[in-house]
C-alpha cells in the first residue's frame, strides 16, 4: 500500500518514520555541538571555575559574543546535557565522566581525537562517499583530495599533526589500560616493534613499563623524522609494505583495520618473517576491533559499524569480526590466536606464528 494512503489508518506509524528520518538527518548535530563545546574550552573552564557553574557565570567566562550569550549557550549546554557530556545541579552546570575526558590537562584527554576527526579534512571526504561509489579512486578521501590519507599526510604538515595527534591521544587512554589491565602481553618479551606506531606514545607506554624490553616505533618519514628515542626506546623509518624490523614482538595497533584483506595478508607476512618462531616466544599483538554484535550493547555494536564505515570513507580498510580475523590470520601463514576483550570497544589480539 502507498504510503500516503496509511495517513488515517496509520498515522502514527508515518509520524514514526519521520522523526526517525529527522533524527538521522540530524545526528551531525551531536558531534558538532560537542566540538563547539571544545572550541569554545566549556569543560576547562567549568572544571576551572571548581564548583558547579551557572550559566550567567559561563557565559561571563566564554571567548564569546556576549549577545549570544545566554540563551544560545543555554540551548548548547541543553543538548550536551542531554547527551551526557554535563550535568546541570541545583547550582549550575558540572562535568560528567565523559567531559572530563576532553580537559586539556587531563593525562587520558580526548579532545585532540575529537577535533581531527570533526575537522573539515576528515569531514569533507563524507560528501564524496556516494561519488565514490560510482569512481574507480582507492576512497572517497582520495575522491575529496585527490590523493590516499597517508600520501595527503605526508605532504600536508597540519594533517599529519592533527592526525599523529589523535592518534597519540587514544593511545594514551588505550595504553594506560593495558598496561594495567593486560600487562602479561609483553610478559617475558625482550624486543618489540610497534609497527605503523606513529609519533611512539603506545611504545613509549610499554617502554616505561619494562624498562628491560627493547622497543622500536617503525613508522613513514613524515610521521617519525626527527624524533629521540630514549634508552630502551628507538625510531626507525621505513614502509611496513616492504620489510618489518625484526623483534621478538610485532605490535600492530590500529593499523590492520586501514587496510583490505590482501593488504592485510602482505603486512601480516612480513610480520612474521620478522618474529621468531611460537616456540621461542614470536608473536604479533593486534589491538583492533573484533565485531560482535551476540555479546555487545547496543551503543558499542553502533560505534563498532561507525568504525567500518570510517574505514571506508578515509582509507581503505575494514573492521572485522572474529571469523574474519582468523581467515586473515591463517592466509598469512599463522597457526593460531588469542582474543582478549579487554579494551572496550577494541581487543588485544596475541598472533602466533
Ligand atoms: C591509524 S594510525 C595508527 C597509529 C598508532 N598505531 C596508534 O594506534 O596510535 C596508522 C599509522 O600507520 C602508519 N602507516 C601508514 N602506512 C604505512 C606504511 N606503509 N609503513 C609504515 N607505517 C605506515 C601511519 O603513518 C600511521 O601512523
Amino acid at each position: 500500500m502507498a504510503l500516503h494512503n496509511k495517513i488515517g489508518d496509520e498515522t502514527n506509524e508515518v509520524l514514526a518514520a519521520q522523526a526517525h528520518i529527522l533524527n538521522h538527518v540530524l545526528n551531525y548535530v551531536n558531534s558538532m555541538s560537542l566540538k563547539c563545546a571544545i572550541q569554545l574550552g566549556i569543560p576547562d573552564i567549568i572544571h576551572s571555575h571548581g564548583r558547579a557553574m551557572t550559566r550567567s557565570d559561563l557565559v561571563n567566562a566564554l571567548p564569546i559574543n556576549k549577545s549570544k550569550g545566554h540563551e544560545c549557550i543555554y540551548r548548547l549546554m541543553r543538548i550536551l546535557i542531554h547527551t551526557g557530556f554535563f550535568i546541570e545541579g541545583e547550582e549550575g552546570y558540572l562535568l560528567t565522566p565523559t567531559s572530563r575526558l576532553l580537559l586539556k590537562n587531563e593525562p587520558l584527554n580526548l579532545a585532540p581525537f575529537v577535533q581531527a576527526h570533526l575537522d573539515p579534512i576528515l569531514m569533507d571526504p563524507w560528501h564524496s562517499l556516494g561519488e565514490w561509489f560510482a569512481n574507480g579512486d582507492s576512497t572517497p578521501f582520495a575522491t575529496a583530495h585527490g590523493k590516499p590519507l597517508f600520501d595527503y599526510a605526508g605532504d600536508d604538515p597540519r594533517l599529519n599533526r592533527i592526525f599523529n595527534e589523535a592518534m597519540e591521544s587514544d593511545a594514551r587512554l588505550i595504553m594506560s589500560v593495558l598496561i594495567k589491565n593486560g600487562k602479561r602481553v609483553f610478559e617475558g618479551l625482550t624486543s618489540l616493534v610497534d609497527v605503523g606506531g606513529g609519533i611512539g606514545t603506545v611504545a613509549k607506554a610499554i617502554s616505561n613499563a619494562f624498562p628491560e624490553l627493547k622497543c622500536s616505533v617503525f613508522d613513514l618519514p613524515h610521521v617519525v623524522e626527527g624524533l629521540e628515542g630514549g634508552n630502551n626506546l628507538s625510531y626507525i623509518t621505513g614502509d611496513m609494505f616492504k620489510s618489518v624490523p625484526s623483534a621478538d614482538a610485532i605490535l600492530l595497533k590500529w593499523i590492520l583495520h586501514d587496510w583490505s584483506d590482501e593488504d592485510c595478508a602482505k603486512i601480516l607476512k612480513k610480520c612474521k618473517e620478522a618474529i621468531p618462531s611460537k616456540e621461542n616466544g614470536g608473536k604479533v599483538i593486534v589491538i583492533d576491533t573484533v565485531i560482535d554484535n551476540q555479546k555487545g550493547d547496543d551503543k558499542s555494536f553502533e560505534t563498532q559499524l561507525f568504525l567500518d564505515v570510517l574505514m571506508m570513507v578515509h582509507v581503505s580498510g575494514k573492521e572485522r569480526n572474529e571469523q574474519e580475523w582468523a581467515k586473515l590470520f591463517s592466509d598469512a601463514g599463522f597457526s593460531d590466536y588469542k582474543i582478549s576483550p579487554i579494551l572496550g570497544l577494541r581487543s588485544v589480539i596475541e598472533v602466533y606464528p
